[in-house]
């Protein structure tokens, strides 16, 4: 994919559906009574993987483009997969059917891609055995593939060692299946998509701090869920809108939860000029967005924010390369077990444009406002690098080329389309 500078961006766009709630409105569909439907539904190559799952272990789900049926079978109603259960690229989709799978009455095997077999497993295989599940790694290196033997589990309490959401909606998911009440503890609040969602299709799920805990054995009952757009795939279009001059956007029904909104923080910490308007507070809070072009300047991004930015990194990186002064990105190490690790992908290919950017081993360091130049650049198969340089290549002196491009399947198929449409 070839990018050039763009003189400005105008107009109004919708992203597609959030990733995290795409993903989790199917599983809980799936193990409800009745029917859930689902609109604005993420039709990426993540969360049709966890459809392709849901269909193997016996699960009727329909889909028309973003509107998906699933006609759920309640708790113990999911059947033994035929073969393999295939995850693909999506770290959501293996981390949260574990604990799914650890609480059922029959065995599975779960796997994914390249990328996927190298991500690590062993942070819920730990909490998974705490609980007694029979759930071990193929190759004893404690990556996928997954060997899953489901039993009756033991409800536990489980401080986490790190911020993820993964790792909480799986041992919360395992929670479903156990004795007692299950909880899990986080150095710093994740995304909480997984407790809002339990809780409107009747789990008896609380919040309290960094703690969340479930009861086990609740009746979830199949719902209407309108996915809010994705923050993650708005903040393309938020970082373009403010970088590229005389720009003015508005993105439309973007979702504001307060665990997943750090990167809105940062832009206006950083000067971005972005407005929220038709604030709707029910449910997942969703806002529009009006963005427009401003100077930016350094910052510091770390501690308790981080979570709520996890996957808007890459793109911050980039802001800063355009910003005056320096940004320090720390805290972050778990970048480098992302799709990519995006430390080293980002220095790599920032670093090739010109930008003066330092990567450290929990983030990086970047003296923003030299002069950066188009290269050709290896997105590494990961869906937020090819965006995020996607957004610097309209600024960048020269054309921009990205290897690998196609990678943007993975959560925003009409990623460049879009982009196209306002230059
Ligand atoms: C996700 C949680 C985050 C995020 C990922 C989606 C989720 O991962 O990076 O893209 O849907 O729960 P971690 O839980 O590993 O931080």
């Amino acid at each position: 994919m070839d990018i050039k500078q763009v003189l400005s961006l105008k107009g109004e766009i919708s992203v597609p559906g959030d990733k995290s709630i795409s993903h989790r409105a199917v599983m809980f569909g799936a193990l409800s009574e009745g029917t859930t439907r689902i609109h604005h539904f993420l039709n990426g190559a993540d969360c049709l993987s966890t459809i392709g799952c849901f269909r193997s272990m016996g699960i009727d789900i329909s889909q028309e483009g973003s509107e998906v049926v699933v006609r759920g079978k309640g708790l113990y109603g999911l059947t033994a997969p035929s073969g393999t259960l295939d995850v693909g690229n999506s770290g959501t989709t293996i981390r949260l059917i574990s604990g799914i799978l650890s609480g059922q009455t029959f065995s599975s095997r779960l796997t994914g891609d390249a990328s996927i077999q190298r991500r690590p497993m062993k942070r819920i295989l730990t909490p998974l055995h705490l609980m007694g599940a029979d759930i071990s790694s193929e190759f004893g290196n404690d990556c996928a593939p997954l060997l899953i033997h489901g039993k009756k589990l033991k409800g536990i309490h489980y401080s986490s060692p790190v911020a993820s959401a993964q790792v909480k909606s799986c041992v919360l998911l395992a929670g479903l299946y156990a004795d007692q009440e299950t909880s899990v503890t986080e150095p710093a609040l994740s995304r909480n998509h997984s407790e809002i969602m339990l809780r409107y299709f009747g789990a008896d799920v609380t919040s309290n701090g960094l703690t969340a805990a479930i009861l086990p054995e609740p009746r979830l009952i199949g719902r209407e869920v309108n996915v809010p757009g994705d923050i993650s795939s708005a903040a393309y279009f938020i970082a373009a809108g403010l970088l590229v001059p005389g720009s003015e956007i508005l993105i439309r029904n973007v979702g504001i939860n307060p665990t997943r909104d750090g990167f809105l923080k940062v832009c206006q910490a950083m000067g971005g000029d972005i407005t929220l308007l038709n604030v709707n507070l029910d449910g997942e809070p969703t806002a529009d967005l009006l963005v427009r072009s401003s100077s930016l300047h350094g910052t510091t991004v770390e501690g308790a924010l981080i979570p709520t930015l996890i996957d808007e990194l890459p793109m911050v990186a980039v802001l800063a390369a355009f910003a005056e002064g320096t940004t320090v990105i720390r805290d972050a190490a778990e970048l480098k077990v992302k799709e990519s690790d995006r430390i080293a992908v980002m220095t790599e290919n920032l670093s090739k444009m010109g930008v003066d950017i330092q990567a450290a081993d929990d983030g990086m360091t970047i003296h923003g406002g030299r002069p950066v130049h188009g290269a050709v650049i290896d997105s590494h198969l990961d869906h937020r690098v090819a965006m995020s340089l996607a957004v610097a290549g309209l600024i960048s002196e020269g054309p921009l080329t990205i290897e690998g491009a196609d990678c943007v399947n993975i959560s925003y198929p009409d990623f460049y389309k879009d982009l196209y449409s306002l230059g």
